[in-house]
């Protein structure tokens, strides 16, 4: 893996910028989800692509887990996905950082027209492979309650992905309309869509190794009042917490 990544020409990413705040505006309506291909070109994005590969063989990824009523407990059948957390500054990850920082700038570039929202923060990369053992992800929200997050945005890593033979699409369901949306997970296609009650969505069953990279973007906003929430909670049900 080469250990300078060549940048993009600023004209690339900023027409890229204004390509996804428009889709992204247009989202806020009718569909609520918008995807850009060839994101990186072959050879960024193979670099990407071999790190999470080695992150796979290395065994560093562990099952993922549900929230809500059923945190804690492995539920293969609901969720099969097997992940880990990337900062982008671990050793050997300068091409997921790249593709994280031109990530960044996109949405920063929409700036204040991403509606009400008003972004500063976002999470870790979350790295997922569905093993190809015929798991998904059954049909959720990422943020139903208000946790913070406002934008999910996933980029797929899948060479010659077939959906009739490999499956793995994602759906999505754009609450309240009489269409569904399918996503095929092919190398190089980054996917937008609003984190809340607007987009369930579900990971269909996956016959093929399927890799995908996640980042959620906060609201400042809500995000704070999330953490506000939290503490109260926390305050209840730890009566040995003293602070006020
Ligand atoms: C998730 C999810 C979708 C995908 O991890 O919450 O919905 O296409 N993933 O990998
Ligand atoms: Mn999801």
């Amino acid at each position: 893996m080469p250990s300078v990544l060549q940048l993009p020409s600023w004209s690339q990413t900023s027409e890229a910028g204004a390509g996804l705040a428009r889709l992204l505006e247009r989202g806020v309506n009718p569909a609520g989800f918008c995807y850009l291909d060839n994101f990186l070109g072959e050879v960024v994005g193979d670099c990407v692509l071999e790190r999470v590969k080695q992150l796979h063989c290395n065994g560093a990824l562990r099952d993922g887990q549900l929230a809500g009523p059923r945190a804690g407990v492995s539920k293969r059948h609901l969720r099969g996905d097997q992940i880990t957390w990337i900062g982008g500054n671990e050793e050997g990850c300068e091409a997921i950082n790249y593709l994280l920082s031109l990530i960044d700038r996109l949405v920063l570039y929409c700036g204040s027209r991403l509606g009400k929202y008003y972004v500063k923060e976002r999470s870790k990369a979350m790295v997922a492979c569905y093993p190809g053992n015929g798991t998904g992800y059954v049909r959720h929200v990422d943020n139903p309650n208000g946790d913070g997050r406002c934008i999910t945005c996933i980029y797929y890593l899948n060479k010659n992905w077939d959906a009739k033979r490999h499956g793995g699409v994602l759906r999505i369901f754009p609450e309240g309309k009489s269409f569904i949306a399918d996503v095929e997970p092919i190398f190089d296609r980054l996917l937008f869509f609003w984190s809340d009650r607007r987009n369930p969505h579900e990971v269909q069953p996956s016959y093929a190794t399927r890799y995908a990279m996640t980042v959620w973007y906060f609201d400042a906003e809500e995000r704070a009042e999330a953490k506000k929430k939290f503490r109260n909670l926390t305050r209840k049900t730890e009566p040995a917490l003293t602070e006020d």
